[in-house]
């Protein structure tokens, strides 16, 4: 077992980035050049995978009802979210320790998702601080956090993220616990040496404080609370005039109440398989939120996309926009930023090309009548 995050390998040029089509390709690669500890992490889900594998089996299971004979000379995939424009409606969601995957971490994600015209999630347990990651490009940046039980940091860290330009908050609300990842605790997941929790780390507490021990839950235990409740999302909406999106929401009577403690967007998403096994898969779930919800906030979803049809999908069941977490990952680890752009670059070009051959010149011709009778 390699104990470092990463074993010394070169980036993979331009060249062989772009011999690369596929996301699963990214994968196998990143793989190959990641420490079996930091693979595991970046891969694994929770108890016996079943949600993290089906999280993929249920997108791939609907069909597109293609329309033939529509003028598609002429494709944008262009939208918004909270008024600001996305060249395509896709973000990195927010996923923990990037520079476990390649030494220039958060920042090179940020500019490969910056110049692709996509939003990005910082995850509140990030190993860049969120003033580096704003200031290292342009572009929609929403900041991930989790409740823990220090309201002071958790107020300060609000405040940071909106003087640092930050356009919104995603609250994670699935993770009163974290669930048992037994990838993690056979490779000995450790917070590497060298690296901190960049967000979190209190004026004058030791770097290291709390982030010793095997398995997230000993590493990162103090960052979340069993005790969150809804009063808690009412309380974080109320300490910023920035938009607040519940994510990790898998119940339409959830998705409402969380719109009257005053979220405004949710994020259909069960951690990607990482947190309850056993959780539906998102692409089930989001089409009964999407209806709930009624066009009154963004849906996002998130949670085995990884292809333009995918995305496709998503649209098509009432997303506003997709996230996307492991392939951005495999996407760093294999060639920091000019990775995660490729990556981008495949889901982008495979959407474009999904909605050409579907007869939809627009995203917003992009309705659910195209998966087919009865859906
Ligand atoms: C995550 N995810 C996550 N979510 C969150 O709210 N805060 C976090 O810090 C993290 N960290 C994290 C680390 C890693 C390694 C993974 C794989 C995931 C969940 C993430 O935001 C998202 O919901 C899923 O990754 C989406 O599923 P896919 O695209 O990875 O299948
Ligand atoms: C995870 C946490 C950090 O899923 O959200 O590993």
């Amino acid at each position: 077992m390699t104990t470092g995050s990463q074993k010394t390998q070169a980036d993979l040029t331009r060249d062989e980035l772009a011999a690369l089509y596929r996301i699963d390709e990214f994968e196998s690669l990143a793989k190959s050049r990641l420490s079996e500890m930091a693979y595991a992490y970046f891969a694994g889900g929770s108890g016996r995978e079943r949600t993290l594998t089906r999280n993929q089996e249920a997108w791939e299971a609907i069909s597109v009802w293609y329309r033939v004979m529509v003028d598609v000379s002429s494709r944008s995939m262009a939208t918004t979210l909270f008024n600001e424009p996305l060249r395509v409606p896709l973000l990195a969601a927010p996923t923990a320790l990037h520079k476990m995957a390649h030494p220039e971490g958060e920042c090179a994600t940020r500019r490969a998702c910056s110049t692709a015209g996509i939003g990005m999630v910082l995850s509140s347990l990030s190993t860049t601080s969120v003033e580096e990651v704003c200031a290292a490009a342009t572009g929609p940046v929403y900041l991930q956090l989790y409740l823990g039980r220090d309201r002071g940091l958790l107020k300060e860290l609000v405040l940071r993220a909106q003087n640092a330009g930050c356009v919104g908050f995603q609250l994670t609300v699935d993770s009163p616990i974290w669930g048992l990842r037994s990838r993690e605790m056979r490779t000995g997941f450790r917070i590497p040496e060298g690296l901190e929790i960049a967000n979190l780390k209190r004026p004058g507490a030791e770097v290291d404080r709390d982030h010793s021990g095997v398995g997230i839950c000993s590493a990162l235990g103090w960052t979340i609370s069993p005790s969150v409740s809804w009063k808690d999302l009412e309380w974080l909406c109320e300490q910023t005039p920035l938009p607040v999106l519940a994510k990790g929401v898998c119940r339409a009577d959830d998705a409402l109440t969380a719109l009257r403690a005053g979220a405004r967007g949710i994020v259909v998403s069960n951690h990607g398989g990482r947190q309850l096994d056993g959780a539906p898969p998102t692409a089930e779930v989001l089409p009964r939120i999407a209806e709930a919800v009624a066009h009154r906030v963004p849906v996002i979803v998130d949670g085995g996309i990884r292809s333009g049809v995918d995305i496709f999908r998503a649209l098509a069941l009432g997303a506003t926009a997709v996230q996307v977490g492991r392939p951005i990952l495999w996407g760093l680890s294999v060639a920091g930023e000019a990775g995660v752009a490729r990556v981008i670059e495949i889901l982008a070009g495979d959407l474009d090309r999904t909605m050409a051959l579907s007869g939809c010149p627009s995203v917003s011709a992009i309705t659910r009548d195209l998966l087919g009778p009865g859906r």
